[in-house]
């Protein structure tokens, strides 16, 4: 049993904010402290309080610095790391032209275990201590991903994809091998210390109707793994996927008709919807993800987030690597908040910071464990630098609250502003600062 105790300003959520004056819904701290004891946070509070309980617990001192929740990304693809910023298309171009091709070499387990090792340096180095990810097609992919979050100790949902059509040879499986894999994966890595499976058919247009089904059935068998896909992110790939459904409805109906809408799921950009569609989200509690650097890179469209948030929906934020463009939680804000500024809705920073810990956290059902700073959860944990560029700092002295501060934080900040990473109370930077 080893102590260690932080100290730093702190700020965590207990509930979404309204605005930067609903201070019940957060505990800010000028001098807190964290005491972690096996991966786990077993004190939280005043610097003044909590260090007397633990007088042998060596001390590092973050002050002036910032401690959160770890931010929690829950739309991401493990095999484009090497795709991102790639010019010129919108989706389904883009993906015949990059990401298949990509994905392919992802077959090969000794090349999925040296992206799997560079990838999971960035998540950390940018904050993230969770993600839910997509891997390639291939069972490798996964296997790299599941055995390098857990070597790291990290808390990681990722699954690899189903898709047996309209896409080149190397990256399909069979409705029976995609069925196979993914429950040999499930049984092998699902609930695996901290690992988590997410059933992953990649989107209508990439599944038949019969892989859909083994989708549904593995849904089905396994209750409590998350399961997630894409939804109505462009508008040609609406009129292929409706095309190739007749008989729904419309796109998210697809879905819905193979017993996958659930509060387990996870639907990635859901930005040109019909009315009833919102409505099944909200029948349904499944979620939304809104990824805002991808949606403005693919120039797939502006993501309603007002309109979900009136019928009751409640939506995760992501990156959505390879599409997006930036792997900071951050930077996915910024973008965010502009996207939302152009549809005349607003993103308060305290909402904001909310979201991309407790927030997520709430959507994958796993507050009790991560996304905040509360006593009994693991200890993931971010440590961030409001000043840390000479333009952040000449911003930063004119801030005069703590939400004026977090709003330039969530407009100019990104990984330069991580400090430090805690996955299950080990520093993940070099020596602490
Ligand atoms: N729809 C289906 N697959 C993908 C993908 O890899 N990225 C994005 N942005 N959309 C998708
Ligand atoms: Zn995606």
């Amino acid at each position: 049993m080893t102590d260690t105790l932080l100290r730093g300003r702190l700020l965590t959520f207990h509930r979404e904010p309204a605005d930067g004056e609903d201070t019940d819904a957060y505990t800010y701290l000028e001098d807190g402290a964290l005491l972690l004891r096996d991966g786990m946070i077993v004190a939280s509070g005043a610097f003044s309080d909590v260090a007397p309980t633990a007088p042998e617990a060596p001390v590092t001192d973050h002050r002036p610095h910032l401690m959160m929740a770890g931010f929690i990304d829950t739309h991401i693809h493990f095999p484009q790391a090497q795709v991102v910023a790639s010019w010129g298309a919108q989706l389904l171009d883009w993906l015949n032209d990059y990401v298949f091709p990509e994905e392919a070499r992802f077959a090969d387990l000794s090349h999925a275990k040296t992206i799997a090792s560079r990838f999971f340096d960035v998540l950390t180095d940018h904050g993230t201590t969770t993600a839910v990810a997509y891997c390639s097609v291939h069972s490798a992919s996964a296997e790299a991903y599941f055995a390098e979050a857990a070597q790291r100790n990290m808390r990681m949902i990722g699954g690899k994809v189903m898709m047996d059509r309209n896409a080149p040879d190397d990256v399909l499986d069979t409705p029976q091998s995609g069925y196979d894999d993914s429950k040999a994966l499930i049984e092998k890595w699902h609930g695996a210390g901290r690992a988590g499976y997410a059933i992953s058919p990649r989107f209508a247009i990439t599944s038949t109707p019969t892989q859909m089904e083994m989708a549904g059935a593995l849904a089905a068998e396994h209750p409590d793994c998350h399961i997630q896909t894409h939804l109505s992110e462009n508008l040609d790939e609406i009129a292929f996927a409706t095309s190739l459904y007749p008989d729904a409805k419309d796109y998210l109906h697809i879905y819905e008709g193979y017993g996958l809408l659930t509060d387990k799921m996870l639907l990635g950009h859901c930005i040109h919807l019909s009315d009833r569609e919102v409505a099944s989200f909200a029948e349904t509690g499944a979620h939304p993800v809104f990824c805002p650097t991808s949606n403005l890179f693919l120039g797939s469209g502006c993501f309603d987030d007002a309109r979900m948030r009136a019928a009751g929906v409640q939506n995760a934020i992501a990156t959505d690597i390879g599409a997006g463009t930036s792997y900071s939680m951050l930077q996915t804000l910024n973008e965010g908040y502009k996207v939302l500024q152009l549809q005349g809705q607003s993103l308060h920073a305290m909402r904001a910071f909310h979201w991309i810990t407790r927030g997520n956290a709430e959507v994958l059902g796993l507050v009790d464990k991560i996304g905040t700073l509360d006593v009994g959860t693991e200890a993931d944990i971010v440590v961030l630098d409001p000043k840390a560029t000479p333009a952040m700092a000449l911003r930063m002295d004119r801030a005069e609250t703590l939400a004026e501060e977090l709003f330039a934080l969530q407009i100019m900040g990104d990984d330069r502003a991580i400090v430090q990473t805690y996955i299950a109370g080990v520093p993940q930077k070099g020596q602490p600062t």
